[in-house]
């Protein structure tokens, strides 16, 4: 028997427990440990129900993503699924924690199903570019109404116990340790207080003209997935003989397994958590208090993500009423939380009270961690940084929010730079997930982990990054920006730009997040560069004219775009007639380019300066840019972040596209040679991952 499950009799039930940590992933151990455990208790005379429960954490988190990819291996999860469908003794299972993916199909082809309530139910396969592949498509609609059945498998949205047993998928809910409910479930299947049957004998009630409406809608979306929409086809066929169903369901399964999106997708899981993987081997320092300085819309955002991470916090203004006003919009962000769900109310005022604003740095004395989120002015910051280190106590950890300037040279204003870090938050911070670590050269190995240990409290991605100008992220993005305005320049109108790479998978294209962030704000960074701008880099002007003119954005209601209340975007006629006085300025006949060949330039200016910055050490791993991307920059999530997405296209086709674009401007277009390397030897970037993260 497999040591990932057990059994254990106690009179007519046998139960059998899973034991696979920490998540009871379904992984070759599990399934040949549950097949062998769901027989050899039919074999048993004195055994009349068999009673399923997991040990640990959850009873299940599905199929064992790190099998993906490779050779299969036996039992499948179908085929342990239908044997235990079979079975000819009553099979319950009892469910705590979670019971995800095949976790959850595994509870749908039990007899009955018992939830402790904070049970956390799904069928998330889809997040993974994948379908439910071991009967969800096929049994979940035989026990939910379809509307339900179709929503669970086309996003992958978790339930909470409670909608589970209203909707018919659990049959009742009950407290107790998961052995415990086990043991009463299994006696009221025994007295016949609990109802067993098997779920394919039940008819779904399909309605395929439901389902093809879901799957029209599923199409018209930008960009198309096609995990949802299979998996929305896969239903259709619950109207069949189950056998059928299941044939039809896997078939669809396995040509998602082979695509690129599932790929990409599993590796934007891996990613969110190979990043905690660092070399810093230090306990992490306790934190329970903290100051931020600044009250602008960062620091109030800080401000909220910690509160929210149970921490009190002192907010640190130039007057008291500064400070008190950002302490209100602190007090709106956490109401915000509570519409959202995310917060209830009694915690919003309990975190609320951990809330102090204050103008002198002496309140800051006693506080675990100090995060100033001032202006960019490297003067300022250092100033900031010797008063921090004559107040605040031994052992405090100072962090700097800046989003580019030199967290050496901040951490030598004080005498303790082995206690300064860089935490670079992403706007709005108590929303975004990432946050970039700095780790500057004298920065402790302690303090580094518990920056790390502190997103985790606060639920952000935390990615380690080395000092340079930008850090990983907002570095890269200053290169691969540039392509977009080399392509405005040279003849591709910014809406076509931007509605080409919406429709590739961004958010949003480059102009209308330079309209969103504050044109003002790029344009003061290119006024600080422009003294150590080299003479051969190409420049463009024409932001600098919007903001000469007042246009800065949203903010102002014009930039590239015109903005009225609703989201809508229009062109800003304005914006096009700088475009074209630019152009005349700098004597380019415009010529035109196609939506292929915007994505493309853009991609391969992104991954070049994304190379750099792995060749320097700046980033440890290439899935380390791929987690900044795809946490803090909106890169398409089924793309996996921009290297993932570099191995799709592959290293030699990057190297000849460079080199043809290199023609026209062989400054901008340069070829690393890590990637010539790469293209050369035929090395991928998923190679240089310390760890498999994707199952390719
Ligand atoms: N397979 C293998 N490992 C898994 C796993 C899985 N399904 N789910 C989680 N893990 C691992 C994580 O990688 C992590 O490993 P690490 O410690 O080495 O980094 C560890 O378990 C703990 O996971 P988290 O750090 O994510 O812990 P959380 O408590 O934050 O979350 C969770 C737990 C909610 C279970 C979350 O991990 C999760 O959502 N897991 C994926 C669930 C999922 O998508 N299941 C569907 C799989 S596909 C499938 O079932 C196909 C089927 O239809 C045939």
């Amino acid at each position: 028997m497999s040591t990932a499950v057990r059994i254990e009799k106690t009179g007519a039930t046998g139960l059998v427990i899973l034991n696979a940590p920490p998540v009871n992933a379904l992984g070759q151990g599990l399934r040949a440990g549950l097949i062998q455990a769901v027989e050899a208790l039919n074999a048993d005379p004195q055994v009349e129900v068999i009673s399923i429960y997991g040990e640990g954490r959850a009873l299940s988190a599905g199929a064992d993503i790190r099998e993906f990819g490779q050779a299969p291996q036996a039992p499948n999860l179908p085929v342990v699924l239908n044997a235990i469908e079979a079975s000819a003794k009553p099979v319950v299972i009892t469910l705590h924690g979670v019971a995800l993916g095949g976790g959850l199909e595994l509870c749908l082809a039990c007899h009955a199903r018992v939830a402790l309530p904070s049970t956390r139910l799904g069928l998330p396969e889809v997040t993974l570019g994948l379908l439910p592949g071991a009967g969800g498509t096929q049994r979940l609609p035989r026990l939910v109404p379809l509307e339900i059945a179709l929503e669970a498998v086309t996003t992958g949205r978790q339930f909470s116990a409670e909608e589970a047993l209203a909707a018919g998928l659990v049959d009742r809910l009950a407290d107790g340790t998961p052995h415990e409910v086990a043991l009463q479930a299994a006696a009221d299947v025994l007295s016949s207080a609990l109802e067993t049957r098997r779920t394919s004998d039940l008819k779904a009630d399909v309605d395929q003209a439901l389902i093809a409406g879901a799957v029209a809608r599923l199409s018209d979306r930008r960009p198309v997935l096609s995990a949802p929409i299979k998996a929305a086809k896969a239903i259709s066929h619950a109207a069949e003989p189950i056998e059928s169903g299941l044939k039809a369901e896997r078939s669809l399964f396995l040509e998602l397994m082979e695509s690129p999106d599932r790929q990409g997708l599993v590796h934007a899981f891996g990613a969110e958590r190979a990043v905690r993987k660092i070399p810093e081997t230090g306990t992490p320092r306790n934190i329970a208090s903290a100051g931020v300085i600044g009250g602008g819309t960062m620091g109030v955002g800080i401000a909220t993500a910690l509160l929210t991470a149970g921490l009190s916090v002192t907010l640190v203004e130039t007057t008291l009423e500064r400070a008190e006003s950002a302490c209100l919009v602190v007090a709106k962000n956490l109401d915000g939380a509570v519409k959202r769900g995310k917060l209830t109310q009694a915690l919003r005022d309990e975190n609320l009270q951990k809330l102090t604003p204050a103008v002198d740095y002496d309140a800051l004395a006693d506080c675990d961690l100090v995060i100033e989120a001032v202006f960019e002015d490297m003067a300022v910051k250092t100033e900031i940084f010797s008063k921090l280190d004559r107040i605040c106590k031994a052992g405090a950890i100072l962090g700097t929010n800046t989003s580019y300037l030199d967290v050496n040279q901040i951490a030598a204003a004080t005498t303790r730079p082995e206690d300064v870090i860089g935490l670079h938050f992403f706007s709005p911070a108590h929303v975004m997930r990432l946050l970039e670590v700095v780790v500057a050269d004298k920065t402790g190995s302690d303090v580094v982990a518990t920056a790390f240990a502190l997103a985790g409290r606060m639920k952000k991605v935390a990615v380690r990054s080395g000092v340079c100008d930008g850090f990983i992220g907002n570095r890269i993005l200053a290169h691969y920006r540039k392509s977009a305005d080399y392509m405005l320049l040279d003849g591709a109108d910014f809406d076509q730009i931007d509605k080409a790479l919406e429709d590739f998978g961004f958010a949003m294209g480059p102009f209308a997040v330079a309209d969103l962030a504050g044109l003002d704000i790029a344009w003061a960074n290119r006024k600080r560069k422009a003294a150590t701008r080299p003479p051969e880099e190409r420049y463009s002007a024409i932001a600098d004219r919007l903001c000469e003119a007042g246009s800065f954005g949203r903010k102002t209601g014009s930039g590239f775009y015109t903005y009225g209340s609703g989201k809508a975007r229009s062109v800003n006629p304005d914006a096009e007639a700088a475009v074209q006085a630019e152009r005349q300025a700098e004597g380019i006949e415009p010529r035109s380019f196609s939506d292929e060949e915007i994505v493309s330039r853009y991609m391969a200016a992104m991954i070049s300066e994304a190379v750099r910055v792995l060749e320097e050490g700046i980033a440890q791993r290439p899935v380390d840019i791929d987690a900044v991307f795809l946490f803090g920059y909106g890169f398409p999530r089924h793309l996996g972040g921009p290297l993932n997405y570099a191995d799709r296209i592959g290293a030699a086709n990057l190297v000849s596209r460079i080199e043809s674009y290199a023609k026209e401007d062989p400054y901008f277009w340069q070829v690393p040679a890590l990637l010539r390397n790469m293209a050369e030897t035929g090395q991928r970037f998923a190679g240089l991952n310390k760890e498999n993260t994707d199952g390719s």
